[in-house]
């Protein structure tokens, strides 16, 4: 089993409103697209959380199951409104099964990332293709790996710098890999954090969905379905279960 990295101190404090990835304006069209997609049949969230998304999407009325490592995280979506009516398989999405058969299969908010191997995202890609009913689709969010702002020669990034916020992240460019550094001031009180990821690039996930019998049916740069250019940041990719 893969290391929990949304323990109890994480979970406490994910859920925050004041962040935009948090807001009606960024959620609502993140369930109009998979709302969308899912149709009549009903949707898996891998690493679903604290159900910022499949809680939304539930409310539309679209059947919704998760998958996830962290008792901590879905403990508070149990405790949200409808949140305890979500079937949830605690285990890594890259190898636990749900029960049922979907139509629509999603990982968002950069999660395939915290797969830290490429055996473990392709096997993420493997199990999807097991819970999909014929013609069901698999939905990424991702960034695109932000090498070209990597000075050559230097492994560190900042990516965040406020007054209670400091972020790094420190790129291994040759494993592929970057530990995200958090430094954050939570009740006056300096934390530190460090997760591990994998960066993947679009051509990566493409020939993984390949290897587990998927074909790429859309990529836009957001959820408003922007179109995906040389100058995106990350990219929406849909799947389709051949
Ligand atoms: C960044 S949070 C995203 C939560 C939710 N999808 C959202 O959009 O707010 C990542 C979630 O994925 C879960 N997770 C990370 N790696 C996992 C793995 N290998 N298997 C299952 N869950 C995992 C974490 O426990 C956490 O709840």
């Amino acid at each position: 089993m893969p290391e929990d990295h949304f323990g109890e101190d994480v979970a406490a404090h994910y859920d925050d409103p004041s962040d935009e990835m948090f807001q009606p304006a960024a959620i609502g069209p993140v369930v109009d697209v998979l709302a969308e997609l899912a149709g009549d049949g009903a949707a898996l969230e891998l690493g679903i959380g604290t159900g910022r998304v499949a809680l939304p999407l539930a409310q539309r009325g679209v059947e919704v199951h998760g998958i996830d490592l962290s008792t901590a995280m879905v403990a508070r979506m149990r405790a949200k409104p409808g949140g305890d009516e979500i079937p949830v398989a605690i285990g890594d999405f890259a190898t636990a099964r749900a029960e049922g058969r979907f139509s629509l299969a999603y990982l968002v908010f950069n999660t395939i990332n915290n797969l830290t191997t490429q055996d473990a995202q392709v096997a993420c890609f493997e199990n999807v293709a097991a819970h999909l009913e014929p013609g069901g689709q698999f939905v990424i969010e991702v960034g695109v790996p932000q090498l070209q702002r990597l000075p050559p020669g230097e492994t560190v990034r900042p990516f965040a710098l406020t007054p209670t916020h400091l972020g790094f992240d420190e790129f291994d460019v040759a494993r592929q890999g970057l530990i995200s550094h958090h430094y954050e001031l939570i009740d006056g009180v300096w934390r530190s954090d460090s997760v591990p990821f994998r960066y993947v690039w679009p051509s990566e996930l493409d020939l993984m969905a390949r290897i587990a019998g998927m074909t790429l049916v859309e990529r836009w740069a957001g959820w408003r379905r922007e179109p995906f250019t040389s100058e995106s940041t990350s990219h929406v990719s849909v799947w389709r279960r051949v």
